[in-house]
């Protein structure tokens, strides 16, 4: 799968977050590779409308991979097809939410304690989405049950043409520092394509991380919350240049746009209550903006969006 794609910069998945609106943000940044935001096996199972919902791609220029966690495979099996009715050209397995909802279930870095189940799951999915199947997964449940190698070539000999590793435990959450080694270990242990992830904050990031762990592609996630640039400079980066960073009209202006894309797919009700956080995140340390930070956790249509983002343009 990773040959078709344009590059080797990617957008994580993220709840609550990567939604159609930012994918499509993201993916003007020329990311080569997104994700959904992870949808429930079982939710589709059950005809779950707003399950179906997050899976929506439209209109890319480059790919999407819709992300399931669930770990019943024959579940996996039956939804597997589906996955890719809404626009998205892959299947990617999350075993990597550290989220109690998610893993009390058995789901999710729960599927990394018994890595039966995990080989199972993958092969369920390969042998029924009909496109290629990436995982994703973490370092390990916790410090003493490391086991991101093993998992890794389970997943390759289930099929699994990528695999994504975010070097943490799912005990740690997305506390302390990523471990690369661990990205390293994989990558030498496997000869499927491995795909970093974890901490990269800047372009020069995806430079060091590719070097050292030899992984074939980056991953970015939190770098990318109200800063979508970090796509472009990564890939620059990773092409020997350097991206000048966007001015805050630059910046307030990609968020006004964001804002008006969430309303476009969500309503303005539900869409500027989800885009208050982006909004926040985009003038994340400009100066002066703390007044307004506050009136923006409690805006409730986009025309007031707009006079306090652009207030900031003026001061
Ligand atoms: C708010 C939030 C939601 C996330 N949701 C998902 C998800 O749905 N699926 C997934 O595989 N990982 C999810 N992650 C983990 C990220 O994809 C990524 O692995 C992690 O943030 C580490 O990368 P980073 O340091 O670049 O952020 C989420 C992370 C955050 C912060």
């Amino acid at each position: 799968m990773i040959e078709q794609l344009k590059n080797r910069v990617f957008l994580a998945p993220m709840a609550g977050v990567t939604d159609r609106a930012y994918r499509e943000i993201v993916d003007g940044f020329g990311a080569g590779l997104s994700f959904t935001e992870m949808v429930s096996a079982k939710g589709l199972y059950y005809k779950d409308k707003k399950t179906s919902s997050l899976l929506e791609v439209g209109d890319l220029k480059n790919p999407c991979s819709a992300q399931v966690f669930g770990h019943e495979p024959e579940i996996m099996a039956e939804i597997a097809g589906r996955l890719t009715e809404y626009g998205a050209k892959f299947v990617d397995l999350n075993s990597g939410c550290p989220t109690p909802k998610v893993t009390s279930n058995g789901d999710g870095a729960a599927l990394m304690k018994d890595p039966i189940l995990f080989g199972k799951v993958v092969r369920s999915l390969v042998d029924n989405a009909g496109v290629p199947v990436s995982v994703k997964i973490r370092k390990g449940w916790d410090e003493q049950s490391i086991n991101a190698v093993t998992l890794a070539k389970i997943a390759e000999e289930n099929g699994a043409s990528m695999i994504t590793v975010h070097p943490r435990t799912a005990r740690q959450l997305y506390s302390g520092k990523a471990d690369w080694d661990i990205i390293k270990q994989v990558v030498e242990n496997v000869k499927i394509p491995v795909v970093g992830n974890g901490d990269i904050t800047c372009g020069k990031d995806a430079n060091v991380m590719m070097e050292y762990t030899g992984c074939a592609a980056v991953m970015i996630g939190r770098g990318c919350m109200g800063n979508p640039w970090l796509i472009k400079e990564a890939i620059c980066a990773l092409e020997g240049r350097e991206l000048a960073p966007p001015s805050l009209e630059d910046r307030i202006s990609l968020a006004l746009y964001h804002i008006r894309l969430i309303i476009k797919y969500k309503g303005e009700y539900v869409g500027i209550r989800e885009a208050r956080k982006h909004a926040l995140w985009y003038i994340k340390g400009v100066r002066k903006s703390a007044k307004v930070k506050s009136l923006i956790t409690n805006a409730t249509s986009y025309a007031q969006m707009e006079n306090l983002l652009t207030s900031l343009n003026e001061s």
